[in-house]
């Protein structure tokens, strides 16, 4: 059964219509299939099979509860950004030693409080943050695990938003820079050298980027090995892509085959970080046609979700697919999709040649990652609800935010 798809004309997700997940949970709505979570999954265990490996799945895409605790079924470590997502992935089940905590501005809080976990390792991406990590470490008497999280100066051909590999990006450190720093790690009594880690950029559709930078790793690599420093691990990253419109996305096999060719004789433990691609095609945002409005020069289907529900159209111009809840037989007509939100940038698609009428169903496809997890409450809405559907189940996985939890944490000065 394919995760999403239509039956006599009705849009299913696995077994169950979405009319029936709009009735039982309202929208604006998330809804993710976990069959095609597991699917995502095993095209990695697939890609990964012949080498030793561990998928750390990238939090910031979909932090959902549900969604992590599946992953930490499956074997899945975690990419870590912060104390939250931390949290999160603790009490989601997953194991500490199998969490990599990347990012650029780690505080103290969340260093000592990964430190007390156990996590497996700490992307350090400054020389500041490791002499940040070595004083808390030293203070713990512990020793902190690290990985140098190397800038490779590689464009990965993506949107420069989500670019993050080039010399002028904030994240990493520049490769010249590396080898001094793991030696000073190397002395170091309250620091242990685990691997190198590397990061490029998102939404990858050609892997040769990613692979140029796995052979400047593997480079890295063979140098501090000549020094006698051992790695136990090298980290690529994430970064494939999906298609959201009729890009070819590669498959984990492709896309790793170049990848796995370019650090072919290195014995580390190879770690990746995939976000989007585990989650993105797995969810959909559900929405409710309020009113159509046929303007002087646009018609316009003002629907129930908005920028702050999905911000990738306003934020990136991103492009995802618009379909209905059931397709009707009458003419299409081109409509701009867009949200109650007081912003012209408050859209969802335009141009989009669809037969609706007020009360439908649309979905916004492709929406499974950096969709829910970018959410806001801009205009004072609620956060939508989140839906899992396992065949013909449905489970809430986050209930929507109420209007009193908008103003909960506030308080009004008594004059
Ligand atoms: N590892 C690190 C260190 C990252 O910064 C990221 C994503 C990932 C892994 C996961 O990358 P992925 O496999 O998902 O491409 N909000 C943007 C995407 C931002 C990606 C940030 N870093 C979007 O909606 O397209």
């Amino acid at each position: 059964m394919t995760a999403f798809h239509y039956h006599r004309g009705t849009l299913f997700v696995e077994g169950v219509d979405v009319h029936s997940i709009a009735e039982q949970y309202g929208t604006p709505c998330y809804v993710y299939s976990r069959a095609a979570l597991i699917a995502a999954y095993d095209g990695y265990r697939a890609a990964l099979a012949d080498r030793d490996a561990l998928i750390c799945y990238a939090v910031k895409a979909n932090a959902n509860l549900a969604i992590l605790s599946l992953f930490a079924r499956l074997g899945s470590g975690f990419d870590i950004v912060s104390g939250g997502e931390l949290a999160r992935v603790l009490a989601a089940g997953g194991q500490p030693g199998t969490v990599v905590f990347s990012g650029v501005g780690k505080r103290v809080e969340e260093i000592r409080a990964a430190l007390t976990a156990g996590i497996y390792c700490f992307n350090v991406e400054s020389e500041a943050e490791l002499a940040r990590i070595e004083d808390i470490a030293h203070a713990l008497n512990a020793r902190a695990p690290i990985a140098i999280r190397v800038n490779p100066d590689i464009d990965a051909g993506t949107h420069p938003y989500i670019s993050t590999g080039l010399k002028r990006n904030k994240f990493g450190i520049p490769l010249p820079q590396a080898e001094a720093l793991y030696r000073r790690i190397h002395s170091s009594p309250h620091l242990e050298i685990k691997g190198i880690a590397c990061h490029i950029g998102s939404q990858l559709l050609d892997p040769a980027p990613a692979a140029e930078a796995a052979a400047r790793i593997a480079d890295l690599a063979n140098r501090l090995c000549a020094a006698g420093i051992r790695l136990q691990h090298l980290d690529l990253g994430g970064g494939l892509g999906i298609s959201y419109r009729d890009e070819h996305a590669p498959s984990p096999v492709e896309f790793m085959r170049p990848i796995l060719a370019a650090i072919a004789g290195r014995t580390e433990k190879l770690l990746i970080e995939p976000g989007r691609s585990l989650v993105g095609a797995a969810g959909m945002l559900l929405s409710r046609v309020e009113y159509l409005k046929f303007g002087a020069e646009r018609d316009f289907a003002i629907v129930d979700a908005a920028m702050n529900d999905l911000m990738r159209p306003a934020l990136y111009d991103a492009y995802h697919d618009i379909i209905p809840g059931h397709r009707r037989s009458d003419p299409a007509r081109e409509f701009d999709i867009v949200g109650p939100v007081c912003e012209s940038g408050d859209f969802l698609g335009l141009a989009r040649p669809l037969a609706i009428a007020a009360g439908d169903l649309l979905a916004v496809t492709s929406a499974g990652a950096y969709g829910m997890a970018m959410s806001s409450n801009y205009n004072s809405r609620p956060r939508a609800a989140e839906v899992m559907v396992d065949g013909s189940l449905t489970h809430l996985v986050r209930e929507r935010e109420t209007i009193a939890q908008l103003f909960a944490n506030e308080h009004s000065l008594p004059y």
